[in-house]
């Protein structure tokens, strides 16, 4: 384990089994269909690369880059750093995300990609924080439920550090007080 956690939350073990059987389901629930994941920058990246090999349809991927956070806590002012490259004007369109916390970043997605006449518009999650909801979005595929804790690993990050453990874990005290 890293020394900056004080605990492994979801191993690389139980991430695999879960990231498989969502890709089972969506592998299901789109079979037939052309699918276009859209991956939010960065955090998304390991997740979606890891579910994509386990879709079995074909599959399109984009990318936007949106921005709240700084450290720790949400502006709760979305900002689009990058956006899609493809027009999803008639597309099956599948956003995924590394979690969702306040669901405010998840809320403005679906308003902008709305907008834009997918032919569907579903979410899908790694992780969902539901303890910390402020706008409910529909999330029809969540891997995993966890409680009110900062999480890092597989994709998410504290100030840019920690994306590239294989495992989700929390944050030592010291490390978010800055000691
Ligand atoms: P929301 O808009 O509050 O739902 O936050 C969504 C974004 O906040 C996610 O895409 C993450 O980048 C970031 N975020 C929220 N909670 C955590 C966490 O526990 N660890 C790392 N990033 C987080």
């Amino acid at each position: 384990m890293h020394k900056d956690l004080q605990e492994i939350l979801i191993s690389k073990e139980e991430l695999a089994a879960g990231v498989k059987s969502l890709g089972e389901r969506i592998s299901a629930d789109y079979a037939g269909r052309c699918l276009t994941l859209v991956g939010v920058l960065k955090g998304s990246v390991f997740f979606m690369t890891d579910l994509a090999r386990h879709i079995t349809t074909d599959v399109r991927l984009d990318f936007m880059m949106l921005s709240s956070y700084s450290g720790m806590h949400s502006t709760g002012v979305v900002r689009i750093l990058l956006d899609l490259k493809e027009s999803i004007e008639g597309s099956d369109v599948l956003i995924v995300e590394d979690i969702v916390d306040s669901g405010l970043t998840m809320k403005y997605m679906l308003q902008n990609l709305g907008t834009r006449l997918p032919k569907s518009l579903e979410v899908c999650t790694l992780l969902d924080k539901p303890s910390r909801r402020r706008a409910q979005v529909p999330i029809k595929y969540s891997g995993f439920t966890i409680e009110d804790k900062f999480v890092v690993g597989y994709g998410l990050d504290y100030n840019g550090i920690y994306r590239n453990l294989p495992y989700v874990g929390v944050l030592r005290k010291e490390v978010t007080e800055g000691k």
